[in-house]
């Protein structure tokens, strides 16, 4: 059996292959960690951005949406916080000329010894089979006890001395740790600096004139700047929430694992503006709403788990992340943060502007209480198409590759096929895309033997083939052929439409929420 970093080679390969996702700018070698969505990819994503969109937006009465600009004033990441504290600590190895991330190859080396940790109690676990009791193995067990104990003076050690920005401690915990160049293999690194993720250029055509600003690092400060414009016009009473999807960017120092880290990225937040005192409720309300929605996916409910923050942000009164089993292992897919009053009211002290609601139920104006929802299209798409993918032995011997999407996200819903490229079917064939294609994506396919159509469809996750034949100009009826079972039937061209409706409508899935 194939191992999962061989599955993860062959879901990248396979996005390529199948026109979902290309390195950007690949005649000119890439560039790093920034991708294009191509003719199947980009309709997947469509796809879960309106999922996401209709569930926020369409099915609550009190969030409503907005599309904020890229480019903001600059004095908005001041506030924010972004220009003063958006770093990654960087550390270079002078002999490979390589920069890391300090913090991930600390990590790194504790993911190391959490292996070794799990080496033991799985060999244990076999040793003692029915009798094996873990938790009293992982306590008792003298190398499993040194191991936990190391990870855990080490964590203390670096989170201690990242909160108190001492780059000389971090560099140290890395030398005392012997972390080597994973290229040079060499301990020969220079001191940690603190590096800033956000990008910049400057606006204005004279350069005297010209003012650095940013490309957003994330789309939430569009929200929180536009807070009383859409308070104001749409009357919104509180609590409320408005939703917004775009690009963020980030000038990512580790860049990998295909779409998971990338510099340029697509971001879906919400920001549900509550009364003080009620966020904690709200946050857990937004955490077990965002799990449904995840597992409404349909990707298996196991993939998923709350990872909650110990260490909370300055502005955070409580937050967590929703992740996910990628191939690589669980990692963050969406964040959901009780930001308090923090941003609002950093706002109001660098605009001079006001920021408060007005609540005719207390008569009293407060800066309102904040609980975002923040989840990465980009990973959303990772997570969708890595477990989607699908290597079947057949009984024939031969492998069949699919997509296993939920109907509802297939780039394309229905493929219709004339058997042969003569005898009026392709005509007839057109009549039937001519039908379907108004509320379908739909392809047309006539090369090739239709084995070989049924593979090409199984592998981008069409859900429904229809093939005519010279007996569908006869008696109106067509071949419609199932990708998940292969099965065939037989079905009159008039119910074509409603069989495909009840699979892939967007209302179905969006009643089991
Ligand atoms: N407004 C809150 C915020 O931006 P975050 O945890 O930094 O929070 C939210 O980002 C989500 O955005 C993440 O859970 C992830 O899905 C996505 N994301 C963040 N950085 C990313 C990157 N470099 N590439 C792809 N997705 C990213």
């Amino acid at each position: 059996m194939a191992n999962q970093e061989d599955i993860f080679k062959n879901i990248i390969s396979h996005s390529k292959e199948y026109g979902f996702i290309f390195q950007s700018s690949e005649i000119y070698d890439g560039l790093s960690a920034v991708y294009d969505y191509g003719q199947m990819g980009v309709e997947l994503k469509k796809n879960l951005r309106e999922y996401w969109w209709k569930s926020m937006v369409q099915m609550h009465e009190n969030i409503v949406g907005i599309d904020t600009a890229i480019f903001m004033h600059p004095t908005t990441w001041k506030a924010s916080g972004h220009i003063d504290a958006f770093n990654d600590p960087l550390i270079d190895n002078k002999d490979s000329k390589k920069r890391y991330r300090a913090d991930v190859l600390v990590e790194e080396y504790l993911s190391k010894i959490e292996a070794k940790i799990q080496k033991e109690v799985d060999k244990a676990k076999e040793r003692f089979a029915e009798s094996f009791n873990e938790a009293t193995f992982r306590s008792t067990n003298s190398r499993v006890i040194e191991n936990q104990t190391k990870i855990e003076t080490i964590n203390t050690r670096f989170k201690n001395a990242l909160d108190k920005n001492e780059l000389t401690e971090v560099r140290q915990i890395i030398i005392d740790c012997e972390i080597v160049c994973p290229i040079s293999g060499s301990k020969n690194w220079t001191d940690v600096r603190q590096f800033n993720l956000m990008f910049s250029t400057s606006m204005g055509s004279v350069s005297e004139d010209a003012s650095t600003i940013y490309l957003r690092p994330e789309t939430a400060q569009g929200i929180f700047v536009n807070f009383l414009n859409v308070q104001k016009s749409g009357r919104m009473k509180i609590p409320f929430g408005i939703a917004q999807t775009g690009k963020a960017f980030r000038n990512e120092i580790v860049a990998r694992q295909f779409i998971f880290r990338m510099r340029e990225f697509e971001q879906m937040e919400m920001q549900f503006f509550v009364r003080p005192g009620t966020e904690k409720e709200w946050y857990n309300y937004w955490k077990e709403t965002r799990m449904k929605w995840h597992n409404s996916l349909g990707l298996g409910e196991t993939n998923y788990r709350f990872h909650n923050h110990i260490k909370l942000a300055h502005y955070a009164n409580a937050a967590c992340d929703i992740e996910f089993k990628f191939p690589f292992g669980f990692k963050e897919l969406e964040g959901i943060h009780s930001r308090t009053d923090f941003d609002l009211k950093a706002h109001e002290q660098y605009s001079g502007k006001k920021l408060q609601y007005f609540d005719s139920e207390l008569n009293q104006n407060y800066v309102p209480y904040v609980v975002e929802t923040s989840v990465g299209l980009d990973r959303l798409f990772l997570a969708v198409i890595s477990k989607a993918y699908t290597e079947e032995k057949l009984e024939d011997g031969t492998t069949r590759v699919t997509l296993n999407l939920p109907p509802f996200l297939a780039p394309i819903k229905v493929a219709v096929f004339p058997l042969i490229k003569k005898d009026n079917l392709p005509e007839k064939a057109h009549e039937i895309m001519n039908l379907l294609k108004y509320d379908n994506a739909c392809i047309y396919d006539e090369k090739d033997t239709i084995g070989k159509r049924y593979r090409r469809q199984d592998a981008i996750g069409t859900p429904f083939c229809v093939t005519i034949d010279h007996q569908s100009l006869e008696d109106n009826a067509v071949t419609l052929r199932y990708r998940d079972t292969m099965q065939q039937e037989r079905v009159n061209i008039n119910a074509l439409a409603q069989i495909i409706e009840d699979k892939v409508s967007f209302k179905k899935q969006l009643s089991l929420l």
